[in-house]
């Protein structure tokens, strides 16, 4: 566990809004908010959030999130040991970002033609900033993550009619309460199933299942060969966890959930190769890595 405090310094709500985001954040009076009691999993959130910051800096970037950028911005560190993200992480937190971020266009696109509203669930959203970049117009959005977790995610976003934050664990289903199920509704969970234990991906999965039919959901999934070696996952043992589910393929989600419908499976390896790391791209040979991460796209049986 990290024992090196890390700050994060926040927006006052009263300060000025001008017409650049970066020119903005200039004009607010700062406090900061200690994190330095975020540690193990949760803490897994600076990652990702951290991944699209800089992204977003690039000059090609894949996703633009500003939001994430001033948040990064914000965050001040003595722990200079968590302040990069390796060049692997980076670009497959972005593809998986990208990846997800269509589908949740597209699943709210359709909806909308039909006339329908939707329902978007993001499961161990982390510091997460697509509720607000992604344009939804009055789709219902739902960010789901553990209490230490929204606790600071409440100093960056705010809840309205169409937006919540529910602070539990995703094991305590007490928040699928929040979910309305006459509406078409998406499970989202992007790097969080892979930190559950298998027995409890399996409770998680049946539960949705079981409370939402027909409903959809989109995550991405490692293979039990990654999960073996999270040791030697650059930044994941940076924060001291590892990596607890996995499966190898379809027919292994079939087997948690019987009658699933696999809308896509995708390697992420093969996603936008032109971006990967030449190291990573010469590692491709080989199954075991060109088939360790793969972002899927689910809808459970219908009632
Ligand atoms: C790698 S971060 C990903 C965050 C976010 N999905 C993103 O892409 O930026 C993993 C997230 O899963 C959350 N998480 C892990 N286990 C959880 C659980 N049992 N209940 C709720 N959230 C959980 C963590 O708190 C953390 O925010």
């Amino acid at each position: 566990m990290s024992s090196i405090p890390l700050r994060f310094t926040i927006r006052n709500e009263n300060a000025k809004l001008s017409k650049d985001s970066h020119d903005y954040k200039l004009e607010y009076a700062m406090q900061t908010v200690d994190i330095s009691k975020l540690t193990g999993i949760p803490e897994t959130m600076l990652i990702t959030v951290r991944a699209r910051a800089l992204e977003s800096q690039k000059k090609d970037p894949l996703v633009i999130d500003k939001k994430a950028l001033d948040i990064l911005s914000s965050l001040s560190t003595q722990d200079t040991s968590k302040t990069k993200v390796s060049p692997g992480s980076q670009v497959g937190v972005l593809i998986r970002t990208k990846f997800l971020d269509n589908i949740i266009l597209n699943f709210i696109g359709q909806n909308q033609e039909q006339n329908q509203d939707s329902v978007i669930v993001n499961l161990g959203a982390g510091l997460d900033a697509r509720c607000e970049r992604l344009k939804r117009g009055n789709v219902k959005w739902i960010d789901v993550d553990l209490p230490e977790v929204i606790s600071i995610r409440n100093h960056f976003f705010r809840q309205s009619d169409t937006y919540k934050m529910v602070a539990a664990s995703l094991m305590d289903f007490k928040w699928m309460e929040y979910v309305d199920n006459s509406k078409p509704v998406l499970f989202v969970a992007e790097g969080v199933l892979m930190y559950l234990e298998p027995d409890n991906v399996q409770k998680l999965l049946k539960e949705i299942a079981a409370r939402f039919p027909g409903s959809q959901m989109t995550f991405d999934v490692i293979s039990p060969w990654m999960v073996k070696h999270s040791y030697i996952h650059p930044d994941v043992k940076k924060y001291k966890v590892q990596f607890n589910w996995g499966i190898d393929s379809e027919q292994d989600l079939e087997k948690v959930i019987p009658c699933v419908k696999v809308i896509q499976c995708e390697k992420m390896m093969k996603l936008n190769t032109e971006k990967w790391p030449l190291f990573m791209k010469i590692l491709c040979i080989f199954p075991f890595f060109r088939n360790s991460s793969k972002l899927m796209h689910i809808q459970f049986p219908p009632a």
